[in-house]
C-alpha cells in the first residue's frame, strides 16, 4: 500500500527553487526527496513544481503574493525562504493558511556587516573610478589632485536599524576610530551599547547628525523609499550612503539627484529597486560604488543559511521545534 504522503514516517518531498550549496543539498537529501529546479523564479512555474511537495524553498528572487500562497498545493505544509530578509512574502497570507515560514537570521550577519564596509569603503576612496582608470590604462602616475576622497577615520556614522546587522557594522566602526549614532524603538533592549555608539531620539535625527548612513531597515509599507528627497535635503552636505538592506528603501530618483548636485559625496549601493535590473537613473549617477547583492556571498554565510533551513526543515517533519521561525502575525 503506498504509504500517506503527510504521515509523519513518510520521507518528506522538498523543492527548491535555485541551486544549493553542496552540504546544504547532502543535509536535506538525508532526510528528504528533494528536486531541485535550475534558478526558477517564475511564481506560475514554481507553483506547477510544488505539485505534490510538503515543503518549498524559494529565495527572494520569487514573489510570494497572496495570490501565490492561496494557489500553492494543499500538499506544502511549510515554507522556507534562503533569506534573512522576507519582504518578498505576503506575511499576512502566509498567517491567513496557517504556513509555518522560516528564514535564515544570524548566520548572514558578519559577512553583510563586512560588505556594508566594503561599500563604505569603496564610496569614500572612489574605489570603482580608480579600479576603472588602472584597468582602462587611463593612469598616468600620481597627481596631487588625483581621486581624492572623503575621509573615513573620526567621522561620525549613522547605523540606520540597529537589529543583528546593523550592530555588527557599527561594532567594526570602532577600528576606524569613529563615533556611531543609532536610533532605538526599545532603548536598553538587548546588549548594552558600545562607547562609541550614541543614542539619538529618531532616525531622522541620526540621519541630520552623520556624515555616513548605512541602512539596515527591513523594508515594509512603512519604510518603502524611507530616504527621500525631503529626508535628503536634511542630511549634511557631502554625506555618504550606504545600503545592504533593500533597495526599496531609498528613492533611487531622488539620491540620484543629490549625487549629481553634490549634496550627497558617494553612495555604495548592493541592492536595487527592481533587481536584477539596475535602473539607468542609478547606474549613471556619479561617484556610485555598486555591487549586485552579495552581501552574504562567503562559503560559511550561504552554507549556513542553508544548513540552517535544512535543520529546520527536518525538526519540522520530525515534529521537533524549529530555531528560525517568522512570527508571521507581526
Ligand atoms: C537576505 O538574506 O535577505 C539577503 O538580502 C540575501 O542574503
Amino acid at each position: 500500500m503506498q504509504p500517506d504522503p503527510i504521515e509523519p514516517q513518510a520521507r518528506p518531498r522538498i523543492l527548491a527553487t535555485y541551486p544549493m550549496p553542496e552540504r546544504v543539498v547532502a543535509q536535506l537529501r538525508g532526510f528528504a526527496d528533494l528536486t531541485v529546479l535550475d534558478g526558477e523564479t517564475d511564481p506560475q512555474r514554481v507553483l506547477d513544481q510544488c505539485q505534490g511537495m510538503d515543503a518549498l524553498i524559494c529565495t527572494l528572487m520569487t514573489k510570494v503574493s497572496a495570490d501565490f500562497v492561496a494557489r500553492l498545493p494543499q500538499s506544502v505544509r511549510i515554507l522556507a525562504t534562503y533569506s534573512v530578509g522576507y519582504d518578498h512574502v505576503d506575511l499576512k497570507a502566509v498567517q491567513a493558511r496557517g504556513l509555518p515560514f522560516i528564514n535564515t537570521p544570524d548566520v548572514l550577519t558578519e559577512a553583510t556587516a563586512d560588505i556594508a564596509w566594503l561599500l563604505l569603503l569603496g564610496a569614500a576612496r572612489r574605489g570603482w573610478e580608480a579600479q576603472s582608470m588602472l584597468r582602462e590604462g587611463r593612469w598616468i602616475g600620481w597627481e596631487p589632485t588625483q581621486l581624492v576622497g572623503a575621509d573615513v577615520h573620526g567621522k561620525t556614522l549613522g547605523v540606520l536599524g540597529f537589529g543583528r546587522i546593523g550592530r555588527a557594522v557599527a561594532r567594526r566602526a570602532a577600528g576606524f576610530g569613529m563615533k556611531v549614532l543609532t536610533f532605538q524603538r526599545n532603548p536598553g533592549s538587548g546588549d548594552p551599547l558600545p562607547d562609541h555608539v550614541e543614542l539619538r531620539g529618531s532616525l531622522d535625527e541620526v540621519l541630520a547628525q552623520s556624515d555616513f548612513v548605512s541602512l539596515h531597515l527591513p523594508l515594509s509599507e512603512q519604510t518603502s523609499g524611507w530616504l527621500n528627497a525631503r529626508r535628503i535635503a536634511t542630511m549634511r552636505p557631502g554625506a555618504i550612503v550606504v545600503n545592504t538592506a533593500r533597495g526599496g528603501l531609498i528613492e533611487e530618483a531622488a539620491l540620484a539627484d543629490a549625487l549629481r548636485s553634490g549634496q550627497i559625496a558617494a553612495a555604495g549601493l548592493d541592492v536595487f529597486v527592481g533587481e536584477p535590473k539596475v535602473s539607468e537613473t542609478i547606474l549613471s549617477a556619479p561617484n556610485t560604488y555598486l555591487l549586485p547583492h552579495v552581501g552574504s556571498a562567503t562559503t560559511s554565510a550561504r552554507d549556513g543559511m542553508g544548513l540552517s533551513l535544512a535543520s529546520d526543515l527536518e525538526a519540522f517533519f520530525a515534529g521537533q521545534p524549529m530555531l528560525s521561525q517568522v512570527d508571521t502575525s507581526v
